[in-house]
């Protein structure tokens, strides 16, 4: 197997989620993967297109990278969940409650800071009797945690329908009444809105997707919005300063990521 290692790829959006990571995918790889700031393309077939981003060629053993990294996981706890792949065996202390996660190919092992902190974030609300929407399921981590922490109903939508494949496996692993769609955010409709909205998306689509939030959210309803890379935080502090739907109730931080939560007023 041949590895295409593109130093430096960046990390706003994800680089694994980015166009460069996009155009590896299209070109054949096996599996991409951030290392460090560099984005690295597995190939078991030498692509015939031009790759972008003056990558290197190396020669890597012939592992399956994607099963290694999985095997390699291990349980997160944030609050009282225990995100653990199913492999792992787990011991809950008083209060604990396990969300088993098997992430395929999907973002959203508990591990990154921004699921940490959406889960963080929604760990800290009271979800009884309300309805939570997670735009940007991913692994669908979540919309089974808020189900698993007491949502009346829980749902996430993605535009990529090879990971609401993986996040409906995961929900039916949990036993979870979260349910997941593919459909981008604003092309799906909305309807009950919902209470609380979780997005880990990136700043500029918090952005431009206000409009879109105070459309499916009734009054009173939190926003939990991650992804938000430090220095691009302003692209959010400026849309939100501009609108009066949300007032803001916290801004919370991890390493170079941050999460807004904010109200909608009533
Ligand atoms: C960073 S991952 C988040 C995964 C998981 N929710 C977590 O927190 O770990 C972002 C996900 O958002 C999806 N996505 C990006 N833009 C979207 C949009 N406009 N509407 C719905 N999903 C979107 C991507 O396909 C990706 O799976």
């Amino acid at each position: 197997m041949k590895a295409y290692r593109i130093a430096d790829a960046g990390r706003d959006p994800l680089a694994s989620e980015g166009p460069l990571a996009s155009a590896l995918w299209d070109a054949g790889a096996a599996g991409v993967a951030e290392q460090g700031t560099d984005l690295v393309g597995y190939f078991e077939f030498a692509p015939t297109v031009a790759l972008p981003g003056g990558g290197t060629w190396e020669d890597v053993e012939d592992v399956d990278h994607v099963a290694a990294y999985h095997l390699a996981l291990g349980a997160v706890e944030v609050g009282p969940l225990v995100v653990a792949p199913t492999h792992r065996e787990v011991v809950l202390k008083a209060g604990q409650t396990v969300v088993w996660l098997d992430p395929g190919m999907a973002f959203g092992t508990g591990h990154h800071e921004t699921t940490r902190l959406a889960l963080e974030a929604l760990a800290g609300l009271d979800l009884a009797g309300r309805r939570v929407l997670d735009v940007g399921a991913g692994s669908g981590l979540l919309a089974i945690a808020a189900d698993r922490l007491g949502a009346a109903d829980a749902w996430g939508l993605d535009l990529d329908p090879e990971t609401v494949a993986v996040a409906r496996a995961n929900a039916r692993a949990n036993r979870s009444r979260a349910r997941f769609e593919a459909g981008g955010f604003g092309d799906v409709a909305v309807d009950p809105p919902v209470d609380v909205v979780v997005a880990n998306l990136y700043a500029e689509l918090h952005a431009a997707f206000l409009p879109g939030y105070a459309a499916v959210t009734t009054p009173g309803a939190d926003l939990l919005l991650t992804g938000i890379l430090d220095r691009r935080d302003d692209l959010v502090r400026d849309a939100l300063a501009a609108q009066s739907t949300f007032d803001v109730v916290a801004w919370r931080r991890d390493g170079d990521w941050w999460l807004v939560h904010v109200r909608r007023g009533g």
